[in-house]
């Protein structure tokens, strides 16, 4: 089965134009995933002209291939959260995310937005062999940040019936992209243009003026919002306090009613979840994810989407045939928040990156916070999404994160993966050395041959193939390539190096 999120048939302006020539606006927003598309939703409703710039189709990146729980508690644990950044800032965290939802809320609503979303429980349980104490530790910080929160026994999976349980009520869930389809119409009546196919090449910032540069064209603004998943306007700064993680999910047809409508995850690490999306007629889908791994660290995307349907047949005997399987990126940050801001080497140049397992309410929480940050508001979340910061306490996270990259670079020393490019099969990538130089090798099912540099185009990290997405992950910052070369998730701009036969 191919790479295809349950989302993605939904096709949000397919016929929208590229940027040719020069045009002008009050903000440019750069990305439009769920991050950009909320920006330019904020922005246009108070009265700013905006143009939304994709490199590819709109909302095409990592918000199509996301499993959409709407939870507002830090996903990596309030407790470990508490323990990084103290309690006043994790109960900030989490009042920013509820606020994120609250606002995903308001707008379906004011705007008439068809797309399932509902208010529903959360429950984190017990992982299988995992020590009860996780549950009463993470009990005891969610009480101290305030939010709501039970303490049960037992999930409704088989087996899981004497399980230690967290319930967290107010949570939520919807379609990500009838989400944004709506947004998207309705910053369109409130003026705002969109612009596909228009990968960015320079963000640049003179006298006052940021230009957004492409091949074909340029966009002359007041402010520049970069949300491009992983921001391209900031080269290394931000970057070494992230780190890309791969993560994978299936989905499974259920009949109606066998499973309560609710969000579930397990304290295994790496940690599994479910969730359920209405489908057609009286079946529903259940979306069953987790497996995660750092980004380029693995290429074994089979095992673990067989990891993942035995655990979850085994706790759910209902369910039914696969439909789905795909895989996408998060960007894991040293101490769990976002950033959100003002760029450090900008002043018109604002970034929202960092989205973690939370990257919808971050999304959502970054455009709000931007928006007030350009009209020159204060705002309370300001120093906690700051993307200058520098986190003293998760210095541990810092150093164990950067020596990626150094592994990495010692990697171009190592010899190829095959011996010569004659070993490669059709369908397969692999890297091949050639003297001095390391070749990211593919070649395709008629037999013809991709090569390009296997160094990374940002900062020159080793790339690896990914049999799975059929191209070329950076472990280091969350650059992807297909298989000519081209970059398809930044921050990469520019291609890999060529290479000739
Ligand atoms: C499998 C999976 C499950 C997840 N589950 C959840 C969840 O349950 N809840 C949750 O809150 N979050 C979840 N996330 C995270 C969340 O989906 C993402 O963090 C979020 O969608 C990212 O949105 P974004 O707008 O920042 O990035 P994207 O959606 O990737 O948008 C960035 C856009 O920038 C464009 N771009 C990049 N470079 C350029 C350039 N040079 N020029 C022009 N455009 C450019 C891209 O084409 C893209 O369209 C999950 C993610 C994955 C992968
Ligand atoms: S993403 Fe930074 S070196 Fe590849």
């Amino acid at each position: 089965m191919t790479s295809t999120s349950i989302w993605m048939d939904v096709h949000i302006m397919p016929n929208t134009e590229s940027l040719v020539g020069e045009t002008e606006c009050d903000v440019a927003v750069i990305g439009s995933g769920i991050a950009g598309i909320s920006t330019a939703y904020e922005l246009c409703k108070r009265g700013k002209s905006v143009i939304v710039i994709d490199r590819g189709r709109i909302a095409g990146g990592m918000t199509s291939r996301t499993s959409a729980h709407l939870a507002p508690l830090c996903d990596d644990l309030v407790s470990e959260m508490v323990s990084i950044k103290g309690l006043e800032a994790t109960t900030l965290f989490c009042d920013s995310h509820a606020a994120a939802v609250d606002r995903i809320e308001e707008i379906q609503k004011n705007e008439n937005i068809d797309c399932d979303f509902r208010r529903l429980d959360g429950y984190l349980f017990q992982g299988r062999g995992m020590p009860a104490d996780i549950i009463e530790k993470e009990l005891g910080a969610v009480r101290e940040v305030g939010a709501p929160v039970d303490r049960l026994m037992g999930v409704p999976f088989s087996g899981c019936e004497s399980r230690q349980v967290l319930r967290y009520p107010r949570q939520a869930a919807f379609h990500p992209l009838k989400y944004l389809a709506g947004v998207t119409k309705a910053c369109q009546k409130n003026g705002a243009t969109f612009l596909a196919n228009s990968p960015v090449e320079e963000v640049g910032e003179k006298d006052g003026t940021v230009t957004v540069k492409t091949a074909r064209g340029v966009i002359r603004a007041k402010y520049a919002v970069v949300a491009t998943n992983s921001s391209i306007s900031d080269r290394f700064a931000i970057h070494t306090k992230t780190a890309p993680y791969r993560t994978y999910v299936m989905a499974f047809e259920i009949e109606r009613g066998a499973l309560p409508d609710a969000l579930y995850w397990d304290t295994e690490d790496p940690y599994h979840y479910v969730r359920l999306q209405p489908g057609p007629g009286q079946t529903d889908f259940v979306l069953v994810g987790g497996e995660d791994h750092k980004s380029a660290t693995a290429d074994d995307a089979d095992t673990r989407f067989g990891k993942l349907e035995t655990w979850a047949r085994d706790l759910i005997p209902a369910l039914g045939k696969e439909t789905h399987r795909w895989s996408g990126q998060v960007l894991e940050t040293v101490d769990y928040a976002g950033f959100i801001g003002r760029d450090p080497g900008g002043s018109n140049i604002y970034v929202a990156m960092g989205d973690s397992g939370q990257g919808l309410t971050h999304g959502v929480m970054g455009a709000m916070l931007n928006t007030g940050l350009i009209l020159g508001e204060d705002h309370p979340w300001k120093d906690l999404y700051a993307p200058g910061r520098i986190p003293l306490k998760a210095a541990k996270n810092f150093v164990a994160e950067n020596t990626t990259a150094i592994k990495s670079f010692a990697e171009y020393v190592a010899s190829g993966e095959i011996g010569s490019l004659g070993e490669l099969k059709p369908g397969h990538g692999a890297i091949v050395r050639r003297g001095l130089e390391k070749i990211a090798a593919y070649r395709d099912s008629s037999g013809g041959l991709h090569l390009n540099s296997a160094s990374c185009s940002h900062v020159g990290c080793h790339l690896h193939f990914n049999s799975f997405e059929t191209c070329w992950d950076c472990p280091c910052h969350g650059s992807m390539f297909d298989v000519d070369g081209c970059p398809i998730n930044a921050p990469a701009i520019g291609p890999l190096g060529e290479v000739k036969e």
